[in-house]
Formats: structure tokens, C-alpha cells, sequence
């Protein structure tokens, strides 16, 4: 017999920016000319980019899509609308996806992401509830915020409070039913080696949650943030457990495929840009 495997799709750092950003005035304008630094504004382009993104992720034929934080520039209600209006005409079910807030998804206010789950991103509520396990064949997804209310110079997260409780309640639920779990965040789940680099950018639980991944081999990340795609061992010489993808923005092949079996999540070859059609028309 055929064990039945769950496929995950990720995404992350698709910055989607309103098109009339140029009628910002004042300090709005300041932050968006800030936290772009030197990327283009091309607020079409980017959502072109998301728009094909979204669509080559479902014509993977996934179970499930995840998200992975910088949905939008920084935080803006109306760029919200655009992710809402985005995934709405890629034909993802709501009940398939899970969104989670990077730090850019804060720049406007601490509430932005509350507000958006409960306005425009409304349907994706159930599936992308903080530190609600998302239970899956095989797959429980955990989504996890490290998205903190700071000054736009600096870019560090941090878990929410309960957060590390609801990681090893998951952890010890998925390991009964030989799920394997996934942390669906924003940062790595790194230090930084750059002290001044992890006052400015880093991630502050990466003890313990590093501690946590040490002490479950079926728990696993996957994270956006560095716009790179990395695969990253728990311990030298391991398989890899941390997974991060290219982002959407400026990625030449954003798109990330991981099958779940056995209590693993494995990655799949990565998706080439000309499957994706991401580049230039
Ligand atoms: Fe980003
Ligand atoms: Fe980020």
C-alpha cells in the first residue's frame, strides 16, 4: 500500500506595496523610502510577481500553502487588501493556507496584522491563528509570530508570550501521532554571529528554541526574512530541519515544495524560474 504524503508550498517576503504610495506624506513616506532601501518601488511588479507565485504553488498540485511573513512592505491596510485580493483570484481554498507577520507586517502599528485577520484577511483566520496547530495527514503547521512593534530602522523578532509553551504542547502532540510538525515564522531561528547585527535584525528566542528543535528531531522551521533559500542542520552533520525560501519580490525561484511522510518534512528539488515565469515578460 501506498502511504498517502502531504505536500507543503512556501512562499514568504512578497512586500506588496499600494500603487498610489507616491501620495505618502511626511513620515509615512520617510519609513516606506527607509525599509525599501534602494529596492524599486514597482508596487505592479511586485504584485505580478505574487500573482504568479501564488498560481505556480497551486498548479504544484500542494496540499497546503504557508506563507512565511513581509506579506507587505510595512503594514499599510491598503497593501493588506492587495494580499487579500491576491490570494482570493489564485483559487487557493482559504482552509490551504496559513499567513503569519514578519517585521515589515508591523511597521504601520502593532494591531496592522490583528486588523488584517480580522478585516480584508478575514478567511484565513482559522488556518492562521498564532500558536493554533493546523492539523493536517501526517503535518501538523504551526504558525508562530515574530513580529514585534518596533522603529523601522530596526528589524529584530521575538516570540509572543505562550509561544514556547505552544511549541512543545505541538511537539508533544504530533510526536503521539507521528506527525511531523512545523513551525511556520518569520526569522531564523538563529543568533546572529554580529552582536551589533543582533541587536538590530536578530532573533531573540533562539535559545530556546533552539533547545526545543534540539530536543524533537520531527519538529522543523520554515522561515523567510533573509530572502535566501537555505536549508540548515540542528546539530553539524544532520539531515536539515530549517528550511528558508527566496523571496518573492526579487527571488529568481521563490517557490519551495517540502513533503511531509514518516514524521519528516523533506525538501523537494527547487522550482525553477522558468516554471514560475517570473521573469521579465
Ligand atoms: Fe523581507
Ligand atoms: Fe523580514
Amino acid at each position: 500500500m501506498i502511504e498517502p504524503m502531504t505536500q507543503v508550498a512556501h512562499l514568504s517576503d512578497l512586500h506588496l506595496l499600494e500603487d498610489n504610495h507616491e501620495e505618502r506624506r511626511g513620515a509615512a513616506r520617510r519609513r516606506l523610502a527607509y525599509i525599501s532601501l534602494g529596492r524599486a518601488y514597482e508596487p505592479r511588479a511586485r504584485r505580478d510577481r505574487a500573482a504568479r507565485a501564488l498560481a505556480a504553488a497551486r498548479s504544484s498540485g500542494a496540499d497546503h500553502l504557508v506563507l512565511t511573513g513581509d506579506l507587505t512592505e510595512d503594514g499599510a491596510p491598503a497593501q493588506f487588501t492587495i494580499l487579500a485580493e491576491l490570494l482570493a483570484a489564485s483559487g487557493w481554498a482559504p482552509e490551504r493556507v496559513t499567513l503569519i507577520p514578519g517585521n515589515h507586517d508591523a511597521y504601520d502599528g502593532a494591531a496592522a496584522w490583528d486588523d488584517a485577520l480580522s478585516g480584508p484577511l478575514g478567511a484565513y483566520r482559522t488556518t492562521s491563528t498564532l500558536g493554533a496547530p493546523v492539523r493536517l495527514h501526517g503535518l501538523t503547521i504551526l504558525p508562530l509570530s515574530t513580529s514585534v512593534a518596533q522603529h523601522y530602522t530596526r528589524s529584530r523578532g521575538e516570540l509572543q508570550e505562550g509561544a514556547l509553551a505552544a511549541v512543545e504542547s505541538a511537539a508533544a502532540d504530533s510526536r503521539r501521532s507521528g506527525a511531523a510538525l512545523v513551525l511556520a515564522m518569520h526569522h531564523p531561528p538563529r543568533r546572529n554571529p554580529l552582536l551589533p547585527l543582533q541587536w538590530i535584525d536578530g532573533f531573540r528566542d533562539h535559545v530556546a528554541l533552539g533547545a526545543l528543535l534540539g530536543a524533537h528531531d520531527h519538529v522543523h522551521v520554515l522561515h523567510g526574512h533573509t530572502h535566501l533559500a537555505t536549508d540548515h542542520a540542528v546539530r553539524p552533520g544532520a539531515t536539515p530541519r530549517i528550511f528558508a525560501t527566496e523571496a518573492v519580490v526579487d527571488g529568481s525561484s521563490p517557490l519551495r515544495l517540502y513533503t511531509a511522510r514518516h514524521g519528516r518534512l523533506r525538501p523537494e528539488a527547487r522550482v525553477a524560474l522558468a516554471r514560475l515565469s517570473l521573469a521579465p515578460a
